[in-house]
């Protein structure tokens, strides 16, 4: 199935107090998150997990970011024959989202593809902060979309026992969430882009507004589709914080990236 990815790279990375955009941080190979990121992309492509068509990106809209991002497009782009878009992005992920489904929306049109543009063609979106995931978990969810889903993420099992809280100062415990029945969700996640573009819409009309979106399946699931789960993976993990980011550098170190 052909795929169309896109990466959400517009974050000002503010928990990660690197100085920089967050997809712009280097680590310690000397390679910033976004070429991490872009890389592990292509790695799907030659694996086999996917048949890549186009690549977009969300940049920052501050014109020097967004400059040193395109240049990292350009230069991957130009290393691997895979075609790059960059587009500026908003001041939420939502937002950011639905600037790059427009240029999605753009490039799937040259996919060629009988019965439409998006008839047999999957569509990721993913996260720049996660420079790491591993093919098969692209795999696992282009084989879902295959398989007719609308929807689709990956998951890893909770560690932590998961409680609601309530109270503005000292907070206090409403309830404890049943373990096993909690998921952390990560991406790539897979969608329609037809039906994602539409509970985008619905979602920004909605009374919390697209701010309120964390990831695309929310706006999946409040528009009444189901979302199918996958097995994610650990080495899916997102840079958030410093923690992250020496976990990824350690990585790093020891070849397990
Ligand atoms: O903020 P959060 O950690 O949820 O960000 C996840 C991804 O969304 C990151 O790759 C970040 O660059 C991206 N993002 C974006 N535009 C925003 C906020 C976040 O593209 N306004």
């Amino acid at each position: 199935m052909r795929t169309t990815v896109l990466i959400v790279a517009a974050g000002s990375g503010s928990r990660l107090q690197a100085g920089v955009p967050k997809a712009l941080v280097t680590l310690s190979d000397g390679h910033t998150m976004l070429e991490h990121c872009l890389d592990s992309v292509v790695a799907a492509r030659d694996a086999g997990a996917i048949d890549l068509h186009a690549i977009a990106v969300v940049v920052p809209g501050d014109p020097d970011t967004a400059t040193s991002l395109e240049t990292v497009c350009h230069a991957f782009a130009a290393r691997t024959a895979v075609t790059v878009q960059t587009v500026p992005g908003g001041a939420e992920r939502a937002d950011s989202v639905r600037a790059g489904l427009a240029a999605v929306r753009t490039l799937a049109g040259s996919a060629g593809s009988a019965g439409g543009p998006f008839g047999r063609h999957a569509l990721l979106v993913h996260d720049a902060a996660r420079p790491f995931v591993p093919p098969a978990v692209f795999g696992a969810v282009v084989t879902a979309l295959e398989s007719g889903t609308a929807a689709v993420v990956p998951a890893v099992e909770v560690v932590d026992t998961i409680k609601t809280v309530a109270g503005a100062g000292p907070e206090e415990v409403t309830g404890t969430l049943q373990r096993t029945q909690l998921r952390a969700v990560q991406t790539p996640q897979g969608f329609d882009l037809t039906s994602l573009e539409a509970a985008h819409r619905l979602a920004e009309e909605g009374a919390g507004g697209a701010a309120a979106l964390t990831d695309d399946a929310m706006a999946m699931e409040a528009a009444g589709h189901r979302v199918s789960v996958v097995t994610g993976d650990p080495l899916g993990f997102k840079i958030t914080t410093q923690l992250d980011l020496m976990l990824a550098n350690a990585l790093l170190a020891s070849g397990t990236s």
